[in-house]
């Protein structure tokens, strides 16, 4: 297939990486993500399976070669598994890697069939093993679902990577304890810096903890060595010797990765977002909705291009209001 014109931003970066949300909804409510009373967007806000497909098919035709489904919690969606089937089959066909990150509380019920679908890796959000502490920080008890899920996923020949917020007198006195059952279990594991994206209940600035702290307490524990191996995302690695595992860093506050930026995102009623931490948006709704959607959608996707900036400005501060309004679960992780 002859691919039209490669998406490149203004500032030379080759955009080849889709997140596309397929719902805002989520069966969690993760304390550093949203509100208990959390308002989701009414059904027709956002986008039909259709124009989910249409979007990501109009993202491969510019080049674009790996795509993450994300929410909310994807598999929440009732027809997501006909999406990750549609795109299956463009895999060799203009798209390398479909893949999707989940809270793992559905795995246990998909996973075949998003392995039968061409889905090869995950990404499982998973903060800690302790179940009290889990349904503090998620509000839900359900631990136990995700590590069925976790389990099934494994089971079904997926290649399951954790990624764990790392949370300030939460989950920070377990974090050597999570990478080795990860370890242990054949996963990598990423480590998060929390991002001030939404508001919460809460105030974000008292369980912030940058990352080069968790990582000089392990280097005081363990040999980190660090490492070449990148997955296409912002994180960086090391292998550590004792655990004979590699465990990822994505520092956004301690450590900016911006000029490496390789990626937009599409929230689930089709705003297209420049950069996770920034307010640059293009309406593909619009777009597929009106009169010439091919054309529309493909002049939407050079707009992107001229508007997506340099880098996000995120600082996390006590009383500040976040970098922007909208949580993870509207913008996709
Ligand atoms: N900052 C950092 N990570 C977040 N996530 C959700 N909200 C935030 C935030 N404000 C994480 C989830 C999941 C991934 C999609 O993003 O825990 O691992
Ligand atoms: Fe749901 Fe993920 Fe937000 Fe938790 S962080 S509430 S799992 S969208």
């Amino acid at each position: 297939m002859s691919c039209a014109q490669p998406l490149v931003d203004a500032f030379n970066r080759r955009i080849t990486y889709l997140r596309l949300s397929v719902t805002d909804r989520c069966d969690l409510r993760c304390s550093y993500c949203m509100p208990e009373a959390m308002q989701f967007l009414p059904k027709k806000e956002v986008l039909t399976l259709d124009e989910l497909h249409k979007v990501a098919l109009a993202f491969i035709d510019r080049g674009v070669s790996k795509i993450r489904l994300t929410g909310g919690e994807p598999l929440v969606r009732r027809d997501m598994i006909e999406l990750v089937r549609a795109l299956g089959r463009k895999l060799g066909d203009g798209l390398d890697e479909l893949t999707l990150t989940t809270n793992g509380t559905q795995l246990e019920r998909f996973a075949d069939d998003l392995a039968a679908a061409g889905v090869k890796r995950i990404n499982v959000s998973l903060d800690t093993l302790d179940p009290v502490l889990f349904e503090t920080l998620s509000r839900r008890n359900r631990l136990g679902d995700v590590l069925r899920g976790i389990a099934a996923a494994r089971e079904a020949g997926l290649k399951v990577k954790l990624n764990t917020v790392a949370l300030k007198g939460l989950n920070e006195a377990e974090i050597p304890f999570l990478i080795e059952w990860a370890h242990r279990h054949g996963h990598e594991l990423t480590l998060i810096e929390a991002m001030p994206l939404g508001e919460i209940d809460g105030e974000r600035a008292d369980h912030y903890l940058p990352l080069t702290a968790v990582r000089d307490d392990l280097e005081a524990r363990w040999t980190l060595t660090p490492s070449e191996h990148r997955s296409g995302g912002p994180a960086r690695y090391v292998q550590i010797a004792q655990t004979g595992g590699r465990l990822g860093f994505i520092t956004p506050l301690t450590n900016n990765f911006c000029a490496g930026c390789n990626r937009v995102r599409v929230t689930a009623t089709g705003q297209l977002y420049a950069c996770l931490g920034g307010a640059e948006q293009v309406d593909l709704r619009a777009a597929l909705r009106s009169d010439a959607p091919d054309a529309n959608v493909a002049l939407a996707l050079d707009e992107a291009m001229r508007i997506k900036p340099e880098k996000h400005h995120f600082r996390i501060e006590r009383g500040a209001a976040p970098a922007q309004p909208r949580p993870m679960s509207l913008t996709g992780g």
